[in-house]
């Protein structure tokens, strides 16, 4: 937008831009700025205007997307002007994701650099690497504690070995996912250290009090995020003798972007990865940007304008760049990640769907698709081009954020229904065979969260352990009834390393004191390459799984309906044990798919006529398009077998 106080302003930034920074060729760095930068300038007066120092701060705004503009390598501005022509690159089928550690995929980078075509060979084409930037020796949250944004933890390898698998990515047309730790930085970061020697200008950079006044204050409404390990919001700085806040551990300080130079610092970071040729950044922990006195100090209205701020500049910059936003609140919170009132994503393009993933593991619980239809019916439209990454696990815990509204809905008791989860999930529920272990229970609340492996979670561990065949079955079932689920709903489904070969849960995390009291470490673990070996023997666990999910892939890059255009629609069939919903495809709606998920252990039937009135299956005749075969019919009735899952289209006849 032209608005005449910012053009003018606009004007006189570039006119004092550094003379060696002015003599690069910015044509396309300056329509960019011009169409963005109205916005940009309201973001950060609304943020920042109340400062004396706003002039010089937007001054070094400007400066830090040209500076980035200017050292961006030829062929990422290219790849910018593609993806900009193309749009809705991103929302097309053929993405599928993998979230994985470099050090526990691999060894190291250059170990992976050798793996590398384990993606391609299940049909992967998105690596989501975790965390690998400089971090304290011992306890650093899995990497979330960075000491320097800049460098590759020693452990990893060097800079030159992530430029190494970019380039063997990238040739493999695989897409690069980097994690940028937006919240907090660790205590050993220079940033932590300057303040600690007393540095004002970087006791600024974190909430910082002499005494315990204001963090009475805040401790009021904030929750505990890591209630077991680290109580409290604030830590007692010895050195300093002064109290930091520090939300989840107490070595990860949270950064104060109340103060504009530590945005235009991390904007700086997400550049700078952005320019070493990440496709996508996941924004760690993006909820928690913005603090405020009286409130939970999640989901702010600040935190999303910090967000629009942060993509708006990453667009004038690296516009091919996608953001990621990991928020795993409230399903009614998680949608306003992608913005709101606009009709483009406008904060991140993608986030991740907490509450499908939550919900399905409801449904495998309960036998029954009770709460995630429900779940499903409230979560609101998404805003176009924007998507989900649908997900089964991760490194995280699981978190059991749905709203209560639903689970009364589906006449359950909230407290009693969460209890029935945790029970089941972690060996307190005698039937069931899943072996998850708790996290982050919180004595106060009663709140506890869920960590395990998918496969120990979905009953493959006792089952294995049992030496039962029948269940061993049940639990490939389940474990592949997910995946049918992530692959159709609409959005990337993340895979998770290690779950396409049934990889149980890992209890060496105990042997180590940096990790024994953090149960999430059980779903970490380092591959088992020679376990994994066996997804080429027939009739091997690994086997069945990793050739099923394969197939999955395969089929569903061929299926235009299930590209994400918000072309989903929920059906209610009268039978709790179905989940069902259809894709239709965006450009011809006509073309259909018929999910079916039976979440039983009996077969269960759905009545064709009564969908056939909705105007499916036009000519009587039904193929499964994952099987490539028709399904078992009684009458007018298809049998769902237990614990699968149909992808069903018309046949046309010939
Ligand atoms: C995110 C990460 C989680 C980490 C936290 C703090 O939620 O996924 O692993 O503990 O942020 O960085």
């Amino acid at each position: 937008m032209y608005e005449q106080v910012s053009h003018s302003l606009l004007n006189d930034i570039l006119s004092e831009l550094d003379p060696e920074i002015q003599d690069e060729e910015l044509r396309y760095f300056y329509t960019r700025l011009g169409a963005n930068f109205y916005h940009i300038y309201s973001l950060f007066t609304i943020l920042y205007g109340k400062r004396d120092d706003l002039r010089p701060q937007i001054q070094a705004l400007v400066e830090t997307m040209a500076r980035q503009y200017v050292q961006r390598p030829a062929s990422l501005r290219q790849s910018d002007l593609v993806r900009e022509k193309n749009h809705n690159w991103f929302l097309s089928q053929e993405w599928v994701g993998m979230a994985l550690y470099a050090d526990g995929f691999a060894r190291d980078l250059p170990d992976l650099i050798q793996r590398v075509n384990y993606f391609p060979e299940l049909g992967v084409n998105m690596v989501h690497l975790m965390p690998m930037m400089q971090c304290p020796e011992g306890a650093s949250d899995g990497g979330y504690a960075v000491s320097d944004f800049r460098q590759i933890d020693s452990r990893f390898g060097r800079m030159e070995d992530l430029q190494e698998l970019a380039g063997q990515l990238r040739k493999r047309d695989i897409l690069l996912t980097l994690d940028v730790v937006l919240n907090h930085t660790s205590d050993e970061h220079q940033w932590a250290k300057q303040a600690r020697a007393g540095d004002s200008r970087y006791q600024e950079y974190y909430y910082i009090f002499d005494n315990r006044e204001v963090p009475d204050m805040f401790e009021v409404s904030m929750p505990e995020i890591f209630p077991e390990n680290a109580p409290g919001n604030f830590t007692w700085d010895e050195a300093m003798g002064k109290w930091v806040m520090t939300v989840f551990n107490s070595y990860q300080w949270d950064l104060n972007y109340s103060n504009p130079s530590v945005f235009i610092e991390m904007l700086d970071i997400i550049l700078y990865w952005a320019n070493q040729g990440a496709d996508i950044l996941r924004l760690d922990a993006v909820a928690f940007l913005w603090k405020k006195i009286g409130s939970i100090c999640q989901n702010e209205r600040e935190a999303h304008l910090l967000l629009q701020l942060l993509k708006d500049c990453c667009q004038v910059t690296a516009p091919g760049v996608l953001f990621i936003a990991e928020a795993i609140v409230a399903p009614v919170e998680i949608i306003k990640y992608f913005g709101e009132d606009a009709i483009n994503a406008k904060e991140c393009e993608i986030a991740y769907n907490a509450t499908f993933m939550a919900l399905l593991w409801d449904a495998v619980a309960t036998r029954n698709a009770r709460l995630l239809t429900q779940g499903v019916k409230s979560l609101p439209d998404k805003l176009d081009r924007a998507t989900w990454l649908n997900y089964l696990r991760c490194h995280d815990d699981i978190g059991l954020g749905f709203d209560d509204n639903d689970i009364r809905a589906v006449e359950y008791e909230p407290h009693a229904h969460r209890q029935f989860l945790i029970d089941y999930y972690t060996g307190n529920y005698e039937a069931s065979p899943a072996r998850g272990l708790p996290f982050g229970h919180n004595d106060k609340t009663g709140d506890t969260r869920i960590s395990g492996s998918l496969a120990s979670l979905a009953g493959l561990e006792s089952a294995l352990e049992a030496e039962d065949s029948v269940r061993i079955d049940v639990a490939i079932k389940t474990i592949l009834l997910l995946h049918g689920m992530i692959m159709a709903f609409g959005g990337i489904p993340l895979l998770y390393y290690g779950d396409a070969v049934g990889t149980l849960n890992d209890r060496t995390y105990l042997d180590d004191p940096a990790k024994a009291n953090d149960s999430r470490w059980a779903h970490r673990p380092r591959m088992d390459w020679e376990k994994a070996e066996l997804r080429n023997t027939p009739g091997t666990v690994e086997y069945r799984l990793f050739t099923a999910i394969k197939k999955m892939i395969a089929v569903r890059r061929e299926v235009a309906a299930f590209a994400d255009f918000n072309n989903r629609e929920l059906l209610d069939v009268g039978n709790p044990h179905l989940f069902v919903f259809s894709r239709f495809e965006y450009v011809q709606p006509t073309n259909r798919v018929l999910v079916v998920a039976n979440f039983d252990g009996a077969p269960q039937h759905l009545n064709l006529k009564d969908i056939g009135r909705r105007g499916y299956f036009r000519y009587g005749s039904v193929r499964d398009l994952y099987s490539g075969e028709r399904p078992a019919m009684f009458k007018e009735e298809l049998v769902v077998p237990p614990y699968q899952f149909y992808w069903l289209t018309d046949e046309v006849p010939l």
